[in-house]
This record gives structure tokens, C-alpha cells and sequence, in this order.
């Protein structure tokens, strides 16, 4: 990747940029045992039929993830294989719950992302967003509970709140009240819908959560209306292209709707969702989709520019970029 275009990277889970190599050493460096002998072996059991088999090891695996400066190793080696990939700006998303349900405390997780993020436009030049993400199949009380817990951070280190984990059978609606707290406390509203889910799910997202983003969509494709009112409203979709691939959400790159969700005036973005786990970050995604759907330089240009105008940084910080 010689000279990678300057962009935005809107969809991130960082504990999904948790190389093997790392996971390895931080099992040993914690005194746990991971039944894999070695990164290759830790590597081939990424082959996932659907979101819900690729969650299973995503949770199992951050068990190696336990002290505040686990996390900060975590978020320090992202930022910068990131930078290096062309990333400028990164808004991260965390699971809180994933690491508070098993005894982490949560200031060790927000102080380790916060050491690692605090440094980085000084270390990597990337400016960076942190959102928090709730677990959809995890009861809402948990996440009303986990919304309390994180408030110290508001504003501060934390800038929004997000919706992940398995999608199918878990609507948006069910969240309403905390993000209505969540907008009351002045924090951006972002959320996973219709990546496996129908499009009702992000037309959900929209009017009972009041998402400014919504991050996959691609389901979005299968209702005219809904994706007329998209590209009215302008309202930005994180695609994740190899995620989308691996997780069988389409059968091959070929098959990606980006180019007609480009055509049809989606402000579409390019993103690596869980990088270690999908084969590859930013820069990766912009090659496989130049490569695989024959996009051509204007196009990559506007893919840059729209993770730009997508963001959440001020509009004299976009300007700078566009
Ligand atoms: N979808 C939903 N939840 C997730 C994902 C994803 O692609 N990655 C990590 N949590
Ligand atoms: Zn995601």
C-alpha cells in the first residue's frame, strides 16, 4: 500500500483489531491458557458461517483483555497499523459490557482506550472519537446500568453511543430510553442495523433512536423507499465490505452492493468493523473494493471524502480534508 488516500474510519470495534499475536502474548503476560498453540493455529479458526459464530469467538477471545494497560496496548498497536493504512481521523467503538460482565472495571477499560487515544494525533497522527457501544442481546437494564456507570467519561473521552452484538430478533426499539439519555446528555447516536437484520431494523434505528449514522445498512438495498429517504436525508452507512464477505452477509466481493448504493447517492463510507478478524483494516477494504468491484479513482476519492463529511469532527476539522 504505497501512499494510501487520507480517510476517516467511522466503523471500529477495537477489541476486533486484536491480532493473534497479541492475544497471545497478553494471555501469557496474564497468566491465562488459550487453546491455540500458536498465531497460525489462533488464525485458522477464523471461518465464521453468520455474525452470531464470529461473536463467539470475538467475546471468548477478549477474556485475554484484563488490565488497563491491556487496553492500552490494544488501542496503541490499531492506531498505529491505522495511521500507516492511511487513517487521519478514527472514530472507535467499545464494549463495555463484554469487559464489566466478566469483572473488568470499567476504569481500567476507559483508562487504557483513554492513555492510547490521548496520544495518538501526538504518536500516529489520528485524531480520534470514542463510542460506546450497548449489546443488543443483552437485557436494556444492562445497558441503562452501563450508560450510569460510563457518565465521568461523557463528553470528555467518551462522544457517543452505538448498538452491536447479534443483530436478528433484537430491534433498535427495544433501546429507546437510553438513548434518549444518551441524546440528553449531548452525545452522538450511531447504531448496527440491517447488516443481517431487515430494513426495518434502520428505519427503526432512525425514528425511534434518532441515529445520525447508521452503521452497516446494507440491507438498506432491499426497500426503494427506504433508501430514497437515505440518500434525501443524506444520512451516512459504515460499510464494512471484507466483514460483510467473512460473516456470509454476501457470498463474494463481487457480489458487494457498494457500487449501487454509490449510484444511488448513498453517503456511503468504507470501513474494517473487526479487522484482525476480516482480513484486513482501512486501507485493505479501499484495495479490495478498487480490486474486486472495479472502482475507479474518482470513486475512492469520494469514499475518502464522504468518511470525512460522515464524522463527527467539527466542520472546519472536514473542511481541512475535503
Ligand atoms: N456486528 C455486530 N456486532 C459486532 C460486530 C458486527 O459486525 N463486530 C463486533 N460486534
Ligand atoms: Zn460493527
Amino acid at each position: 500500500m504505497i501512499n494510501p488516500v487520507p480517510k476517516a474510519e467511522l466503523h471500529l470495534h477495537i477489541e476486533g483489531t486484536l491480532e493473534p499475536e497479541l492475544a497471545l502474548s497478553l494471555a501469557a503476560r496474564n497468566g491465562l491458557a488459550l487453546p491455540y498453540a500458536s498465531a497460525d493455529e489462533l488464525r485458522a479458526a477464523y471461518e465464521f458461517a453468520d455474525l452470531r459464530s464470529f461473536l463467539n469467538l470475538y467475546y471468548r477471545l477478549m477474556e485475554v483483555l484484563r488490565t488497563e494497560d491491556d487496553f492500552a496496548d490494544l488501542a496503541d498497536a490499531y492506531l498505529e497499523r491505522a495511521a500507516a493504512q492511511g487513517v487521519r481521523h478514527a472514530e472507535i467503538f467499545f464494549d463495555p459490557q463484554a469487559h464489566t460482565g466478566r469483572g473488568v472495571p470499567l476504569e481500567a477499560v476507559l483508562g487504557g482506550l483513554g492513555r492510547a487515544l490521548t496520544g495518538a494525533a501526538g504518536r500516529h497522527g489520528v485524531t480520534t472519537r470514542l463510542i460506546l457501544c450497548f449489546l443488543r442481546d443483552e437485557p436494556v437494564s444492562s445497558a441503562l446500568a452501563t450508560f450510569e456507570a460510563a457518565r465521568p467519561w461523557f463528553g470528555t473521552l467518551i462522544t457517543g453511543v452505538g448498538l452491536d452484538s447479534a443483530e436478528v430478533g433484537h430491534p433498535p426499539a427495544a433501546f429507546r430510553a437510553v438513548y434518549d439519555l444518551a441524546r440528553d446528555a449531548g452525545l452522538h447516536l450511531v447504531a448496527h442495523a440491517g447488516e443481517e437484520g431487515p430494513p426495518e431494523y434502520v428505519t427503526e434505528a432512525l425514528d425511534v433512536l434518532g441515529v445520525q449514522r447508521i452503521d452497516h445498512g446494507i440491507r438498506s438495498m432491499e426497500d426503494p423507499a427506504l433508501v430514497a429517504r437515505l440518500v434525501r436525508e443524506q444520512v451516512p452507512l459504515t460499510v464494512c465490505p471484507l466483514s460483510n464477505v467473512r460473516l456470509r452477509c454476501v457470498e463474494r466481493l463481487a457480489d458487494h452492493p457498494l457500487p449501487a448504493m454509490l449510484e444511488a447517492g448513498l453517503l456511503v463510507t468504507v470501513n474494517s468493523d473487526d479487522p484482525s478478524y476480516f482480513g484486513g483494516y482501512a486501507g485493505d477494504n479501499f484495495d479490495a473494493v478498487r480490486r474486486e468491484l472495479g472502482l475507479g479513482e474518482a470513486e475512492l476519492r469520494r469514499l475518502a471524502a464522504n468518511s470525512f463529511r460522515a464524522s463527527f469532527l467539527p466542520q472546519e476539522d472536514k473542511d481541512a480534508y475535503l
